[in-house]
């Protein structure tokens, strides 16, 4: 895979790590509340600076125009659709906090589900159709800029805070399969 891709290759891993973790969240609702809460609020926080900060602005912000220019048919496809997905993964986590917020932790699970799901599948669609579309309408030239104009968004979000997040995907992952 070329190396501006794996950027967003790697970080769709780091996101199914996270989603990984919350998954496991649904058999420990009821235990312990404010450990509950906790690690949802944690998860939120993952999703709204990680997913959709680091990640999904790199989409948003530089992909997809990009792919825009090269094929204006894609701007009302699936371009359209992942944006569109995008929009919905913000209003999804806003309802999982306010749920939360309420003490209402069975509808924050429910919804925190619907959202994993969707932004599994979700992934699913870029990582076999938009990414591969993405490696064919590309020069090497055009990649390799991209790649920088990856690492200035990155720079400018803070790299050093992109791998905690990075780190604590990983680490949830683990506290939660292996906890009790
Ligand atoms: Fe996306
Ligand atoms: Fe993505």
């Amino acid at each position: 895979m070329n190396k501006t891709i794996q950027v967003l290759f790697d970080e769709h891993e780091t996101i199914v790590n996270a989603i990984d973790a919350a998954q496991q969240l649904k058999a420990r609702l009821g235990k312990n509340d404010k450990q509950y809460e906790q690690n949802v609020r944690d998860l939120i926080s993952f999703f709204r600076d990680y997913a959709d900060n680091y990640h999904h602005h790199k989409e948003e912000q530089i992909l997809f125009p990009a792919m825009k220019k090269k094929n204006e048919l894609l701007a009302d496809g699936v371009l359209k659709e992942m944006m569109d997905n995008h929009a919905e993964f913000r209003e999804l986590i806003n309802t999982v906090e306010k749920s939360i917020n309420e003490k209402n932790y069975i509808q924050a699970q429910q919804k925190l589900d619907i959202y994993l799901e969707a932004l599994l599948d979700h992934i699913a669609v870029e990582n076999d159709e938009v990414f591969q579309m993405a490696e064919t309408l590309f020069t090497e030239a055009e990649l390799e800029k991209m790649l920088y104009d990856f690492e200035d968004a990155d720079i400018e979000m803070g790299s050093g805070k992109k791998q905690e997040f990075e780190e604590l995907a990983d680490l949830l992952r683990k506290n939660l399969h292996y906890a009790d």
